[in-house]
C-alpha cells in the first residue's frame, strides 16, 4: 500500500508545483490527455535533450530526423498496422464496457497481466479464450462477456477542404514509419552507410482501450525512436549493443538499478514485425505485478523496408510494374530485393541487400514518469516531512535557485546580478519571498540541485551560500567562483 500512496503523492506534487496537469481542467478534465506545466515542460525537454544528445549528438553514425505526424495512408497499409494494429477485446454483457482480453483479471487472484503493451493480433484471436473467470474491471461481474472482436487502435481523421479531394488519414501511432519512409532520402542526402541509425523524436496516437496511471499510459504521447540499419547476420550482435546502451541510459540518469530489469517477449506476443523484443522494465508504484514497460527493443529485420518497397509498387514509377500489393508475385518481389529503392548497396562487399533494423523506442512520458517516481523521496527533518527531487542534475528542471537573504541591505541587487550573470548558462530561478527556509523548501520539491543564498556576509567576504539539494549541506564560494563551481558540479 506504501508504494501506492507514492504515486498518489506523486501525482499531487505534480500538480502542486506545475509538472503535470489534467488536460482541459477548467471544463472538467479530457481523460487519459495531460499538459506539462511549467516544471514539467523543462523536465520533459531535459528528457528529450538527454536522449538525443545520447543516441544522436554522441554517436557518429546516427542522424535525426524529424517527420509530419499525417502520412500518405499507403505508410499504414503496406506497414501492416491498417489491418493489423489493433487489440482483442471483449465486451461486458452487464455494463458494456469494452477491456482488453489480455487485461481481464482472474476471479481467484485478481491479478491482471499488464505488462504487454499490445498483443499480436493474429496469434491472439486465433488461441482460445476462456472468460468464464474473468472479472469485468468496470462492473466486477464474471463471465459475462460477449465474443472477442479486434479493435482497431488509430485515430482518423481527414485531411482537404473539398469533397471531392478530402481523404481520411491515420495519425501516427509510432514516429518509425516516418524513419523507414525517408531511408532513402537520408541514403541520397548525406554521407552515411550501413550499419547506420535514424533518430526521432515526436507525438504519436494510439486510441487506447485501457489507459492507466497518470502519464503512464495515455491517447497521445511521445516516442523517442532509433531505426538503427544494419546487414542481415550482424542483427543478432547489434541488437545486443542497443540492448546495453538503452539499459546504461537510464543508469546513468540516475535511475536506480534495483528498479530496472530486462523481460524478453514470448514469442507469440511479438509484434507483426519483429524476430525479437526485450522490453526495459521499471518498478512503477501501481499496477498488479509493479514491473512495466518502459522501453522496448526490437529486431524489426527487413520487414519494414521490404512491405514499403511492396507498398511502392502500387503507387509509383519506380518499378517496372505497377500493381496491387497483394498481386506482387514472388518473381517481382525477389526483383526488389536485389534492385529495389529500399535496398542498399554495400561498396565494400560488392552486394546489395535489404538492412535489418534494429529499434530502441522509448516513450518521453513514460520515462518523465519513471524519472519523477524513482527521484521522489520524503524524510524527517527537525520534526517536519521534507519531500525532495533527487534529480540527476541533467533532468533537473532547474539547475540553480538564486535568493537575497532579505529584501533589503542591497542583497537583492547582488541577487539580482549573480542571476543575470547565470541565466545564460543555466536554467535558474530568481526567489525573494517568504522565509529562506520555505524557499528551500519549495526548491526541494522542484528537485533544484543548488539554492544560492546572498546574505550579510556576501558584503563583507564577496561568498554566497550554497546550499545542496540532497545533503542539505552549506558551504560558502566566492561569487565570482559559482559558475566554474556549478559547471563541474552539475556536468554542463
Ligand atoms: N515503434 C515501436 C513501438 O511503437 P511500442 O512498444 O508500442 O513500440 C514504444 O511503444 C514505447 O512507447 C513504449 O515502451 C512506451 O514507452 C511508449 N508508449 C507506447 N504506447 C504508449 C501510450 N499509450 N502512452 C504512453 N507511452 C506509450
Amino acid at each position: 500500500m506504501a508504494k501506492l500512496t507514492k504515486l498518489d503523492d506523486i501525482v499531487s506534487l505534480c500538480k502542486r508545483r506545475g509538472f503535470i496537469y489534467q488536460s482541459s481542467e477548467i471544463y472538467g478534465g479530457l481523460a487519459s490527455c495531460y499538459d506539462y506545466g511549467p516544471l514539467g515542460a523543462e523536465l520533459k525537454r531535459n528528457v528529450r535533450d538527454a536522449w538525443w544528445k545520447a543516441v544522436v549528438q554522441m554517436r557518429d553514425d546516427i542522424v535525426g530526423l524529424d517527420c509530419s505526424i499525417l502520412m500518405h495512408p499507403m505508410v499504414w497499409k503496406a506497414s501492416g498496422h491498417a489491418d493489423k494494429f489493433a487489440d482483442l477485446v471483449t465486451v461486458c454483457k452487464k455494463c458494456n464496457t469494452r477491456t482488453r482480453i489480455d487485461h481481464l483479471a482472474d476471479k481467484s487472484d485478481g491479478d491482471a497481466a499488464e505488462h504487454t503493451e499490445h498483443v499480436n493480433i493474429e496469434t491472439e484471436a486465433a488461441k482460445e479464450h476462456d472468460l468464464s473467470n474473468k472479472v469485468c474491471p468496470a462492473c466486477q461481474a464474471v463471465g459475462k462477456f460477449g465474443e472477442p472482436m479486434a479493435f482497431k487502435l488509430m485515430f482518423e481523421t481527414q485531411m482537404g477542404a473539398n469533397a471531392d479531394d478530402q481523404m481520411t488519414l491515420w495519425l501516427r501511432p509510432e514516429t518509425a514509419q516516418g524513419i523507414f519512409a525517408n531511408f532513402r532520402n537520408v541514403l541520397d542526402s548525406t554521407r552515411v552507410k550501413v550499419p547506420f541509425g535514424i533518430a526521432q523524436i515526436g507525438k504519436s496516437f494510439r486510441n487506447e482501450v485501457t489507459t492507466k496511471a497518470f502519464i503512464f499510459r495515455t491517447r497521445e504521447f511521445e516516442q523517442a525512436e532509433l531505426e538503427f540499419f544494419c546487414a542481415p547476420g550482424t542483427d543478432e550482435d547489434w541488437y545486443e549493443h542497443w540492448k546495453q546502451q538503452r539499459f546504461n541510459w537510464y543508469l546513468d540518469l540516475g535511475i536506480q538499478k534495483e528498479n530496472l530489469r530486462f523481460r524478453d517477449h514470448d514469442p507469440d506476443e511479438l509484434a507483426h514485425y519483429a524476430k525479437a523484443c526485450v522490453d526495459v522494465e521499471y518498478k512503477f508504484p501501481f499496477g498488479s505485478g509493479d514491473w512495466q514497460e518502459l522501453e522496448g527493443v526490437a529486431n524489426r529485420t527487413d520487414y519494414d523496408l521490404r512491405q514499403h518497397q511492396r507498398g511502392m509498387r502500387t503507387m509509383n514509377d519506380w518499378f517496372e510494374s505497377k500493381g496491387d500489393l497483394s498481386k506482387i508475385t514472388l518473381k517481382e518481389e525477389a526483383e526488389d530485393y536485389h534492385k529495389g529503392p529500399l535496398s542498399f548497396f554495400d561498396e565494400q562487399n560488392k552486394e546489395r541487400f535489404i538492412p535489418y533494423v534494429i529499434e530502441p523506442s522509448a516513450g518521453v512520458d513514460r520515462s518523465t514518469l519513471a524519472f519523477l517516481v524513482d527521484a521522489y523521496d520524503e524524510e524527517e527533518v527537525k520534526g517536519a516531512t521534507r519531500s525532495v527531487l533527487r534529480f540527476h542534475p541533467h533532468l533537473a528542471p532547474i539547475k540553480a535557485a538564486i535568493f537575497p537573504l532579505v529584501k533589503k541591505d542591497g542583497m537583492p541587487e547582488i541577487a539580482t546580478k549573480l542571476y543575470d550573470d547565470l541565466k545564460g548558462n543555466f536554467a535558474c530561478f530568481y526567489d525573494q519571498k517568504g522565509a529562506v527556509g520555505r524557499r528551500y523548501r519549495r526548491q526541494d520539491e522542484a528537485g533544484t540541485p543548488y539554492c544560492l543564498t546572498i546574505d550579510g556576509q556576501t558584503k563583507e567576504d564577496n561568498t554566497v551560500t550554497v546550499r545542496e539539494r540532497d545533503s542539505m549541506e552549506q558551504s560558502r564560494i566566492n561569487i565570482d567562483q559559482i559558475k566554474a563551481y556549478l559547471r563541474e558540479k552539475l556536468d554542463l
